[in-house]
């Protein structure tokens, strides 16, 4: 097999296009940004038209600095636990594309929690209720669309995660396919029987004729129609949750590695030898299932990190993160200010949807380069906060933590994150890390290269970042941190 591997990373607020060659080299990308609008407190969607666009636009990018490549397969690495409903025929969304971090699904989970829900749901899928996942969301749609229900009932609907759709529409309509690692994120998914739930199906009100048919991670899922801005008869060889190609290309393949991605987001996450229930506010999830055989993983995500900065640096009258770092490296500390981003309410561990941001310890010596540092520790700490549960669920001390994602290149809230974690910090040379990993499930599906070659590609010239504060700073900062996420869920707030 010979040619390129076009990989399709699409994210919360952009899309990432990367071509590989035979080596494992990227030799061109493109990307586009996404908008996502926030019509309510708590509530976050986009369009599956925005979504398809900025699709497009960042493979022509690619494609135009590429020149004439031969294309091989394609991958495809995407934002978890968004969800659309569309029409099977014509592949037109009902209503809009539900981010992930969206709440709207908050007041149809309330009536559901009771403990044996909680167990059932947490026994089956490894997640607990919360509306981040896409089950109450797709009930949500089919509820408050007009006609929804009616169309559903009569088989005129589909309902999937991004990949789903994606894969849809690279396909003309002709695939209606998920893999593994995005269905465990829907919590529609029997995670031990690796099938839909009819229970769950069933709990949330989903009829299960909507959902896709579950594939391995390097499956085979279809191939591009005609009319694209792709050419016509492109296998697509991956699809696997961002999260989770971001594992596969730090090489991991048996547990011992604990890496963030740090996106919007920060999603933390580490293989398992067998699905691991968390007592710590963790979730077991599936990592990948390649050739049949599924590797499980547990997962840290948190809602709101790198679009902290985003946020801050907006308020803060900044022309973005890279602004906003440079300030907060104009200050020893943060003056006592913490900054705790529960923007979108708080993932994990403490899965408190009623969160609500706040910066507390102002006062009349605060600066806005204090704001500007009490964000990035807010990055460095939530990461900290998943590494103590991991740590408390795998029984084992944390010494050291892969960082790949936008934020990982920054290398002073690198050198933060390994003082306030106390282990050091590798963040490899490529920081693309979701896309390359999709790459590389579909150019090892395809036989471009071999897994073991691909195993080290991402760790030549990784950066290390060695602790270098006293421990007992870094318990006083962490005892501070945890005094304010207690101020932002307090319920009389
Ligand atoms: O679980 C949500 C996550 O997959 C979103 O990723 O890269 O858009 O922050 P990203």
């Amino acid at each position: 097999m010979t040619g390129h591997i076009l990989s399709i990373d699409q994210g919360t607020t952009n899309t990432k296009v990367l071509l590989i060659n035979e080596e494992g080299t990227i030799t061109a990308t493109g990307s586009a940004g996404l908008e996502v609008t926030y019509p309510r407190s708590g509530w976050a969607e986009t369009t599956g038209d925005a979504i398809w666009k900025s699709v497009e636009t960042a493979i022509a990018a690619c494609l135009d600095a590429a020149g004439d490549v031969a294309i091989a397969a394609i991958g495809i690495s995407n934002q978890r636990e968004s969800v659309l409903v569309w029409d099977r025929k014509t592949g037109n969304p009902i209503g809009p594309c539900i981010i992930w971090q969206c709440r709207r699904s908050e007041e149809r989970l309330a009536p559901l929690r009771t403990a044996e829900n909680e167990r059932l749901v947490r026994n089956i899928t490894g997640l607990s209720l919360d509306p981040l996942f896409p089950a109450a969301k797709i009930g949500w749609l089919l509820d408050n669309e007009q006609g929804a229900r009616k169309a559903a009932a009569e088989g005129r609907l589909c309902a999937g995660t991004v990949d789903t759709y994606l894969l849809y529409r690279l396909t003309g309509g002709q695939s209606f396919k998920t893999d593994a690692s995005n269905a465990s994120r829907t919590q529609l998914f029997d995670i031990s029987a690796g099938k839909w739930s009819p229970e769950l199906c069933s709990l949330f009100d989903v009829p299960s004729a909507l959902l896709a048919e579950i594939c391995d991670s390097d499956d085979n899922f279809g191939e591009t129609q005609g009319g694209l801005v792709l050419p016509a008869a492109i296998p697509i060889r991956a699809m696997i949750g961002d999260s989770h190609a971001a594992l596969f290309a730090h090489g991991a393949r048996q547990p011992g590695v604990i890496k963030a991605t740090y996106g919007t987001g920060t999603s933390m996450m580490t293989l398992t030898e067998a699905p691991l229930h968390s007592e710590n506010g963790l979730s077991t999830t599936v990592a990948w299932r390649r050739g049949g055989e599924t590797l499980y993983a547990l997962e840290g995500n948190i809602t709101v990190s790198g679009q902290a900065a985003a946020f801050a640096s907006t308020m803060l009258g900044l022309d973005g993160p890279a602004e906003l770092s440079t300030l907060a490296q104009t200050v020893g500390d943060a003056n006592g200010v913490a900054f705790i981003p529960a923007l979108a309410g708080l993932g994990a561990p403490y899965w408190d949807a009623s969160a609500r941001g706040t910066i507390s310890g102002l006062s009349l010596s605060t600066r806005p380069a204090h704001i500007a540092l009490a964000t990035l520790e807010a990055i460095a700490m939530q990461v900290c906060d998943v590494a103590d549960a991991m740590a408390a669920d795998l029984g084992v001390e944390i010494t050291g933590l892969l960082a790949d994602g936008g934020a990982a290149a920054n290398g002073f809230l690198m050198q933060l994150q390994a003082d306030l974690l106390g282990a050091e910090v590798n963040v490899p040379s490529l920081n693309a890390l979701s896309g390359y990993g999709a790459g590389l499930v579909a150019g090892i599906a395809t036989g471009l290269f071999a897994d073991e070659d691909a195993r080290d590609l991402a760790h030549k010239a990784a950066l290390t970042f060695m602790p270098g504060e006293a421990s007992l700073d870094r318990l006083r900062r962490r005892k501070h941190w945890r005094n304010a996420i207690e101020q932002a869920r307090c319920p009389c707030r």
